[in-house]
């Protein structure tokens, strides 16, 4: 059968839909309790609109930008989500290559079916690690020294999941690890008071050793034991933007887990501004959650983002398609980017100005 053709990131969720066993579709695809917040993220986008510029020369249009000294080809970059080998066997390997291949940034999980070594070695590129502060320190601390020696860039510590949020079609499908898809990052960890008996063994025990203990003093206990520069990811308000600029971060990631933690969060794109005030362009500020188009895209550092980054697309683009499928849900969303340019008038990343949107506020004004 003929392959439908794909024309935008969308695409791939419903194809991935009919394609994946349903339990890990459900997994990808789910939020927490009633889903408000994950419907929320998409619909918050559609509520701003533009201010579009004309009769100014788009011929050539610059997308490149530099994130923390690094220079990327386009302000979109791979948020971490766990476990891509339920999508694809070749697993993060796969999103790392297309990633690369794109130009961009990769963030590998904490909670991924590859190693962050072979991770490192299918492909040159830059790459985050997102890091999960477990009970045991000492787990944590080589988590940091492996991703420090592969070379990546930055440590990006998760800090709005001290418990996992309720996914309910998880609980409903009785989730549970193939034989054949492991955590690879616990692999070669002393990890004795585990119960070894099978997969999902290692994923509850892993779990369990979530610290909801993690605090602002963590973060400056992270400063100490690694010189890469850490970012927080989760953070939604001005309040702990502040503390987390007090604390000597290098960039705030603004996300409420693609709707997966705590639910009636609102959307990240309406909480962008405030934020952005807070930090005053002391810190760059990414955005993740519900970023489905070059639009979305465009809003976000219309209203002050740095940078975003893409959960769900990679892992539905990659379960329809491998490598090829990441590939190119990260082209159409540069195509899509640079036409919303064009035809707003914007010729490089600077002039996404303000000026360039109008939200819902703007509209009460
Ligand atoms: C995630 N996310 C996530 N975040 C994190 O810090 N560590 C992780 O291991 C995971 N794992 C994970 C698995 C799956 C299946 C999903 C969908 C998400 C959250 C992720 O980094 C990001 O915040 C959201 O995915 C962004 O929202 P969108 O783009 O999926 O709407």
């Amino acid at each position: 059968r003929e392959m439908p053709l794909i024309t935008n990131v969308s695409d791939y969720e419903e194809l991935a839909r009919q394609k994946l066993p349903k339990m890990v579709y459900d997994f990808y695809a789910g939020g927490a309790e009633d889903q408000w917040t994950l419907k929320e993220n998409k619909e918050a986008f559609s509520k701003i609109l533009f201010r579009p510029r004309v009769l100014i020369d788009v011929s050539h249009i610059d997308m490149s930008t530099s994130i923390l000294g690094y220079k990327i080809s386009m302000p979109i970059m791979v948020a971490p989500t766990a476990l891509h080998k339920l999508a694809h066997q070749e697993g993060e390997v796969a999103s790392a290559q297309a990633t690369a291949a794109a130009g961009t940034i990769m963030t590998l999980s904490s909670w991924s079916s590859c190693s962050i070594e072979e991770v490192n070695s299918s492909a040159p590129g830059l790459r985050f690690f997102q890091l999960s502060v477990f009970k045991d320190r000492d787990i944590v601390q080589q988590l940091v020294r492996r991703a420090e020696n592969a070379g990546y860039k930055a440590i990006a510590v998760t800090v709005d999941a001290p418990r996992l949020g309720c996914r309910e079609a998880d609980v409903r499908n009785r989730f549970t690890l193939p034989e054949n898809v492991a955590l690879k990052c616990f692999e070669g960890l002393d990890l004795s008071k585990m119960d070894k008996t099978n997969a999902s063994g290692l994923a509850a025990y892993v779990t369990s050793q979530i610290d909801s203990s993690l605090s602002w003093k963590d973060i400056k206990w992270l400063q100490m034991i690694t010189w890469l520069p850490i970012l927080v990811k989760g953070v939604i308000t001005a309040e702990d933007a502040r503390l987390a600029i007090e604390c000597g971060v290098a960039g705030i990631i603004m996300s409420n887990h693609g709707g997966r933690q705590l639910d009636y969060l609102p959307a990240t794109i309406s909480c962008l501004e405030e934020v952005v005030r807070e930090a005053k362009g002391r810190v760059p500020v990414f955005l993740d959650s519900g970023i489905r188009r070059g639009t979305d895209v465009f809003k976000a550092l219309a209203l002050g983002a740095s940078g975003v980054f893409i959960g769900r697309p990679v892992l539905f683009a990659l379960a329809v398609d491998g490598k090829a499928g990441v590939r190119n849900a990260l082209r159409m969303l540069r195509d899509e980017l640079e036409i919303t340019m064009a035809l707003s008038g914007c010729t490089s990343l600077k002039d996404i100005t303000r000026d360039r949107v109008i939200t819902e506020s703007d509209m009460i004004r």
